[in-house]
């Protein structure tokens, strides 16, 4: 049966404004928290002086590291990020005070009154400068098969070269926010904007100094995460539970626009460089990699994120020789963090680099040599990790894909308009993706459940993933519905809270729906086989029979019924009102751990993944070689779910995880000036995506009749692996501009192509026409 295709909230609740956010949420005597943040990247703290600010009419509270009653700690995983900054700053955007006032105003003046005196140290600004200082993070990981150097060396073609790829910033709608309020004795409730509701309980009382158990976190939505909440919505929920427990008061905290900028940390920026070996037909033979991304000044999920940068290296290609080297840095900017596709995306950029590179010097289609080096079903399927690709559906796609997308018949189309064009060039580019599924730290691949049923025979479903825009709560809502066979309106999917559900992972790396699905699934069981048995009893004293098994039950349409005997129904409710009188549990926990998952950091070999997704897009841009502009004209994506929990928010997360990758690719570049001030922390100066971006023909498309064994409904995860599809639009841009100069010299870039870079390149091969004709 298929899943309930549901609306998603968005379809009415946010349009009408009956979605409730943390900022909507207002408590009797609340304050408003304010964090004070360093103006300087590195710096010892030579004095904080707050009695000025102290006095200022309607501040109530002020605090610095001394006030901190618990841990001076916000590492999510290493703790080496202090809550507020003790005896040096790192970066700009550090929290240094915080401040508790009736209201804004009264904080503003406040926090100009307060004086802190620094003494300014060297810093560490650009990744190149970290590398040559080697400030690394953390020792460097590899993963390796085969003999690369070997193979490099005896391959008929080597390729080297160097590859930038940008920060980016979440640009959730809703900047971070939290709101604390204290209760009884150490109690504290908080509402955040967590994607990590069981983290922000944990840090919330190392900081307290309290145990878990007095801390309580709700999440009912975010207004968007993408990663950015996935460790930084812990900061603002630490800093308004300090104020709260310091002045008694609920403290609500929501960050501007700007100082959300400047304070969180980015998708990472990494400098790769690569070598790559093949033959005359394009087959790949080695593979060298060194993957450098820049971590900011503390650890946060960078080690993690270097990881999956480095199980993605390779995207979706067999090649029997690798190395792939990784390494992260300290540098003197805000710690970087989880961003949709978490490292993947760095790591793919450079392989889909050096194949397109690989094009261009055999003067061959690029899809061609894509398509030669796919993944394999039965052999060649092995990734320099160990794990098997079971089920790669790279070839199948790739059939399809070509037709729909019209492929043969545009590449000449574009030929033909670059010959007839000078000021207007058109390039084509189609890139796959295969995404690795699970959380590569195997323990977190985890999730858990509470299920109630009401004796009006309405249902309550907790679990412990979070809504942040992606439609999970309406995925389980789809579920519940399928797997209780009731309607949807007799069942509410509650707010996330560590109380209903502990311990719970991130809602991340995907696999919300596949893990808190099962979970949820699992408690449905548990009821099920309980009401079964109630009604196989009942059915039996009905009908005056002995034969009815409660295994013979089923539920569907609203009744429970005996397959036995299918004319003869209790209503779902009537039998839950039985239940309840005869005295039977109408509540269930659930859990679900994702089984065979394993992965050794020391030997980089393992099945870090229960399976992969996959997609593949083709991209047709065209750019102004006068002014650099790009135009997106048309994409058309096919994309692997399995069997769809719901369509159309795949769909939509499939459109929306495309465009935030275009953002990345195009126009969202992320500048800092010598002092390591960024220049770009609002809406004006970093260019996201609009509606003036999306291409006029964008075709997605769901691959049908690939059910994924194993996992809840057979569905596939989709939120991140879309975004990496935006590749298409990168490499459609650099074919554009290759036809500037006849396709005869090769453009260097770096990603994102923005305007800028795309006129430089232009220029360079402007120069390089000039001077072989000249
Ligand atoms: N979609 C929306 N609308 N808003 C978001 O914040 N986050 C993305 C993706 N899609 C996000 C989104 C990220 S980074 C992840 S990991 C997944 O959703 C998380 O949700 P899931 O595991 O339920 O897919
Ligand atoms: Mo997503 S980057 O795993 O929160």
């Amino acid at each position: 049966m298929k899943t309930e295709n549901l609306k998603h909230d968005s379809a009415i609740k946010h349009v009408t404004g009956q979605s409730v956010y943390v900022n909507d949420l207002a408590f009797s005597g609340q304050l408003v928290g304010r964090v004070v943040y360093s103006k300087v990247a590195s710096a010892r703290i030579k004095s904080i002086d707050c009695a000025k600010a102290l006095l200022v009419d309607g501040v109530s509270s002020i605090l610095t590291y001394k006030d901190i009653p618990g841990k001076n700690q916000l590492g999510p995983v290493i703790h080496d990020e202090p809550c507020l900054a003790q005896d040096e700053v790192t970066f700009i955007g550090q929290a240094i005070v915080l401040i508790a006032a009736e209201n804004l105003e009264a904080a503003f003046k406040a926090e100009k009154l307060i004086q802190i005196e620094f003494e300014e140290l060297e810093s560490i600004l650009t990744l190149q400068d970290a590398i040559a200082k080697n400030n690394l993070l953390a020792p460097p990981r590899c993963i390796e098969c085969g003999n690369v150097e070997e193979a490099l060396q005896s391959a008929p073609h080597c390729i080297s070269g160097e590859l930038e790829t940008g920060a980016q910033e979440h640009w959730y709608l809703e900047t971070q926010s939290a709101l604390a309020v204290p209760c009884e004795g150490k109690e504290m409730l908080v509402h955040a904007s967590s994607q990590n509701p069981a983290e922000t309980q944990a840090i919330v009382a190392e900081v307290l100094g309290v145990s878990k158990n007095e801390i309580e976190v709700e999440v009912r939505r975010m207004g968007g995460g993408f990663g950015g909440k996935e460790t930084q919505g812990n900061h603002v929920a630490a800093w308004a539970a300090l104020l709260a427990n310091a002045t008694r008061r609920p403290v609500g905290i929501q960050l501007f626009r700007d100082d959300d900028q400047i304070i969180t940390g980015k998708r990472h920026r990494f400098l790769s460089k690569y070598s790559i070996g093949f033959d005359h037909s394009g087959k790949i033979l080695a593979y060298s990699v060194e993957l450098n991304s820049d971590a900011g000044a503390a650890t946060d999920l960078s080690r993690a994120i270097l990881e999956r940068a480095m199980l993605h290296a390779e995207n979706s290609y067999f090649i029997p020789n690798v190395k792939i080297v990784g390494k992260a840095y300290k540098t003197n900017l805000p710690s970087n963090t989880a961003f949709r596709g978490f490292g993947g995306p760095q790591g793919m950029a450079v392989i889909e680099t050096a194949i397109d590179r690989i094009a261009r010097f055999l003067k061959k289609d690029a899809a061609e040599i894509r398509k030669l080096n796919f993944y394999g079903t039965k052999t060649r399927n092995i990734t320099p990790y160990g794990e098997t690709v079971r089920n790669s559906r790279l070839d199948v796609m790739y059939e399809k894909l070509l037709v729909s997308a019209n492929y043969v018949q545009r590449i000449n189309a574009v030929a033909e308009f670059n010959k007839q064009n000078e000021f207007a060039k058109r390039g084509i580019a189609l890139t796959p993706i295969k995404f690795g599924i699970s959380f590569t730290t195997a323990f977190l691949n985890q999730a858990g459940a509470l299920v109630h049923i009401y004796n009006d025979g309405t249902v309550a479903v907790n679990h412990g993933g979070t809504e942040m825009g992606q439609g999970l709560n309406t995925k389980i809502h789809g579920i519940a519905s399928s797997e209780f066979g009731i309607s949807p309106e007799f069942i509410k999917i509650s707010s996330t809270n560590t109380s209903k559900v502990p311990n719970s992972s991130a809602t991340a790396a995907s696999s919300g729906s596949d893990l808190n699905g099962m979970a949820v699934k699992n408690a449905i069981d548990k009821l099920k086989s309980r009401l079964a048995e109630v009604a196989a009893n009942e059915l039996n004293v009905k009908l005056a029979v002995n034969s009815i098994q409660s295994n013979q039950i089923v539920f569907v349409g609203n009744e429970v019924l005996s397959t036995l005997f299918p004319n003869i129904k209790i209503a779902f409710a009537e039998l839950v009102k039985l239940a309840y009188l005869k005295q039977v549990s109408l509540s269930a926990t659930g859990f679900y751990k994702t089984p065979g998952i394993f992965f050794d950091r020391e030997t980089g070999k393992g099945n870090p993944f229960l399976y992969y997704a996959y997609g593949m897009a083709v991209s047709e841009v065209q750019i102004d070689t006068l002014t650099g502009e790009t135009k997106l004209l048309r994409t058309d994506i096919l994309h692997d779910v399995g069997d769809s929990l719901n369509e159309e928010i795949d769909i939509g997360q499939i459109e929306g995880g495309f465009i935030q990758g275009v953002g990345w690719v195009t126009t969202e570049e992320i500048k800092w000036d010598k002092s390591g001030n960024q220049l770009t922390h609002s809406p004006d100066t970093y260019k996201i995506p609009t509606v003036n971006d999306i291409p006029a023909v964008f075709n997605v498309e769901l691959l049908k009749g690939y059910p994924n064994e194993g996992t809840i409904r057979k569905s596939k995860a989709v939120g991140e692996p879309p975004l990496m599809l935006a590749f298409s639009v990168w490499l459609a841009i650099k074919d554009a501009v290759s036809a500037v100069g006849n396709h005869e010299f090769e453009p260097q870039f770096s990603l994102p192509a923005t305007a800028e870079v795309v006129l430089l390149s232009i220029e360079e091969i402007r120069k390089k026409v000039l001077g072989v004709g000249g």
